[in-house]
C-alpha cells in the first residue's frame, strides 16, 4: 500500500473546484489545499494595511511576512491571517475584485509557489488552483482541469453567497466580474490560467457536485493501481 499521490485541480473561477477538491480530499483522507484562499489572503492583508493595489514591492514583502494557515472545518476549511480567523473576510466582493491585481505580482507568486510545494510534501493532498498541474506540481500524476460555462459559474456563486449571507451582485453582474476574472487571470504573463498539456478536462457545466467527485475519485483509484 503506498503513501497518497498529490492531485491537482485547476480551472477558471467558480469551477466548483474548492467544493469538489475538499470531497474528494475527505474520500482518499488526503490533505487539502486551497491555494486561491491563499492569494485572496495577502490580498487583504494588503488592504488593511493601506497598501495600494499597484504597490509591488509592498505586496511582495507583505507576501513573505504574513502567515497563512488552514484548519479543517466544516462545511468550509478556516482560514487565518497571522492566527486571526479570516475564512468570512476573504470572500468579500472588496477581494474577489483586488485578487487578480495580487496573483499577477511574480514575487507574490513565487512565494506562494514555494509555500505550496512545502504543505504538499506531506504526501496525499489534492490542492485546487490555476497553475497547479502547470507550475506548482507539473509531476502530480493526477491533474485535472475543470470548466463550466461563464453563466453556469455566475449562477453557482449566486447561490453560494445568498447560502452564506454574503452580500451578492446580481446574477448579471457576477457573471460579468467572472469573465473579466477570467481574462486576467488567463491573461497574465506569469503563471496563466492554462491547461496542463496532460491534464484531464472536465466540464462541470451539466454535473452535480457528486458526479464530479465520482469523476475525479475514478481517476485516482485508477492511476493509484497503474502505479
Ligand atoms: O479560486 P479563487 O477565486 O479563490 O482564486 C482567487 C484568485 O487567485 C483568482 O483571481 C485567481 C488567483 N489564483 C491564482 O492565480 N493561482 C492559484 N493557484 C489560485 C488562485
Amino acid at each position: 500500500m503506498q503513501n497518497g499521490i498529490q492531485v491537482a485541480i485547476d480551472g477558471p473561477a467558480s469551477a466548483g473546484k474548492s467544493t469538489v477538491a475538499k470531497l474528494v480530499a475527505k474520500r482518499f483522507n488526503y490533505v487539502y489545499c486551497d491555494t486561491g484562499a491563499m492569494y485572496r489572503v495577502v490580498t487583504l492583508a494588503a488592504l488593511q494595511q493601506g497598501i495600494a493595489m499597484d504597490g509591488t514591492k509592498q505586496i511582495a514583502d507583505l507576501a513573505r511576512q504574513v502567515k497563512i494557515s488552514f484548519k479543517p472545518g466544516d462545511p468550509e476549511q478556516r482560514v487565518f491571517l497571522n492566527g486571526e480567523e479570516v475564512t468570512t473576510a476573504i470572500r468579500q466582493g472588496e477581494i474577489d475584485n483586488n485578487v487578480s491585481a495580487v496573483a499577477a505580482i511574480p514575487a507574490v507568486r513565487q512565494e506562494m509557489t514555494n509555500q505550496q510545494r512545502q504543505i504538499a510534501q506531506t504526501g496525499g493532498i489534492v490542492m485546487d488552483g490555476r497553475d497547479i498541474g502547470s507550475t506548482v506540481l507539473p509531476n502530480a500524476p493526477v491533474k485535472i482541469f475543470m470548466v463550466a460555462t461563464a453563466h453556469e459559474r455566475a449562477r453557482r456563486r449566486y447561490v453560494e453567497n445568498k447560502e452564506k449571507g454574503i452580500a451578492t451582485a446580481s446574477l448579471a453582474e457576477l457573471q460579468h466580474e467572472i469573465e473579466l476574472r477570467d481574462q486576467k487571470d488567463s491573461s497574465r504573463k506569469v503563471s496563466p490560467l492554462v491547461q496542463a498539456p496532460d491534464a484531464i478536462r472536465l466540464d462541470t457545466t451539466k454535473l452535480t457536485i457528486d458526479e464530479v467527485v465520482d469523476k475525479i475519485s475514478d481517476i485516482i483509484k485508477k492511476t493509484l493501481n497503474e502505479l
